[in-house]
């Protein structure tokens, strides 16, 4: 963002501090649960969202050597691998070998390899995904081409550092998938230059919308972060905008905000004031703090399973060179134990709202005005996944 933006979304969070208010939406909203919790639905998201639309996947930074590769699992538990090739393109393939399905990688496993070799009977294939080798090929396979036996590869496109495919092979990653807004925003955190300090992976019991809902409001802050988050934070305060679609920024104010008055204009550092958080569609966020950004990705695994990814990104070494200082190494630790702590808090409560609404106990959940982030969420939901009305939703979903 440049700094007329800087100042305007520190301006608004002031003027919303002194009034004692926050972002509202003109109306509460209610939905039933069946969005949570039906296979049905669950089918459709996937269709529509995940698999019908570009998917953020994660980072170039991932694999920042020529050679690096990582595999990265998505939906339907389609393994990809992302590679970085020798003429410096980051490309992803279906981690699959073309002779009979065979994995080239394992599941989360990441290196640097000029070749991929199939572990079942030796395909191996190169950085940009050609069949270069087959044991005894020409005897086995005559009538065959080894040029049309590349790995099968995903049309992706790396904007300002974050890596998109589509996994419909037919469709490509639109040049414009990001708002330009979205494209300052970026560059403003330094986002395509950070390092990956270190990564968690795990699952947790509940839908990606209970997660993410969890993410993109603050009226929980002095309640489920009373010990963590609430003493640095205005408590419900927040502000967020979209550019269209279920992309957004949203700026959590914290206490040094308030010292913004005894200050001129041209110290004022959102940095330091507020959490900044970029959430792309579908279910991706990237939580900025002063020192630290996290990459927070959820795949849905089931209606009621969603694996998280956790990447803590921080500065190159103050000093240069490779390695961080022993005083770096310590507060990237901390803050690394400290953001899964956070999200924690969160991720139990979310286990249990699954729970609840599998058991059926209640069956409508509510967003209150304040919780205005969320409504937005729902209705560009709605309209991603195909759907006009509630009424229309639960029949045509549901029952479908
Ligand atoms: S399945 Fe990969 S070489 Fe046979
Ligand atoms: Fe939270």
């Amino acid at each position: 963002m440049n700094r007329e933006t800087e100042l305007r979304l520190i301006r608004e969070a002031l003027a919303l501090k002194e009034k004692g208010e926050t972002q509202y939406h003109e109306t509460t909203q209610t939905h039933q649960i069946e969005r949570y919790v039906s296979e049905n639905w669950f089918q459709r998201e996937k269709e529509t969202l995940f698999l019908g639309s570009p998917l953020a996947i994660g980072l170039a930074i991932e694999v920042p050597n020529i050679g690096d590769y990582r595999s990265i699992e998505t939906v339907n538990g389609l393994s990809l691998l992302m590679v970085r090739g020798q003429d410096d393109q980051v490309r992803v393939f279906a981690n699959a070998c073309r002779h009979r399905n065979a994995r080239l990688v394992a599941t989360g496993e990441s290196g640097c390899r000029k070749r991929f070799s199939c572990p079942y009977h030796a395909w191996t294939y190169d950085s940009e995904g050609a069949l270069v080798g087959a044991p005894d090929f020409e005897r086995g396979f005559s009538d065959m081409d080894k040029k049309q036996l590349g790995l099968i590869e995903f049309h992706s496109r790396v904007v300002e550092g974050v890596v998109f495919v589509h996994l419909n092979l037919e469709q490509q990653v639109p040049e414009d998938i990001l708002a330009e807004e979205m494209i300052k925003g970026f560059e403003y955190l330094n986002l395509a230059r950070l390092r990956i300090y270190k990564r968690r992976s795990y699952i947790v019991k509940a839908n990606w919308k209970i997660l993410t809902e969890g993410g993109i409001e603050a009226y929980h802050f002095n309640v489920a972060h009373r010990n963590t988050l609430a003493p640095f934070f205005l408590g419900n305060l927040s502000t967020w905008e979209t550019w269209g679609g279920l992309n957004m920024r949203m700026v959590l104010p914290k206490k040094p905000l308030l010292e913004a008055h005894k200050l001129a204009e041209s110290e004022w550092d959102l940095r330091q004031m507020a959490n900044i958080i970029y959430s792309i569609a579908p279910a991706m966020l990237f939580l900025a703090q002063p020192d630290n950004i996290s990459m927070i990705k959820m795949t849905p695994l089931n209606p009621g399973e969603t694996r998280i990814e956790e990447v803590l990104l921080v500065e190159a070494p103050k000093a240069g060179g490779e390695d961080w200082s022993e005083q770096e190494l310590t507060m990237h630790e901390t803050n690394h134990n400290l953001v899964n702590k956070i999200l924690s808090e969160d991720w139990v409560l979310g286990e249990t709202i699954q729970a609840n609404m599998e058991s059926g106990a209640v069956s409508q959940i509510h967003f209150g005005r304040f919780e205005s982030a969320l409504t937005w969420f729902h209705h560009e939901y709605e309209k991603a996944i195909g759907l006009t009305s509630t009424g229309d939703l639960i029949d045509t979903i549901v029952s479908s």
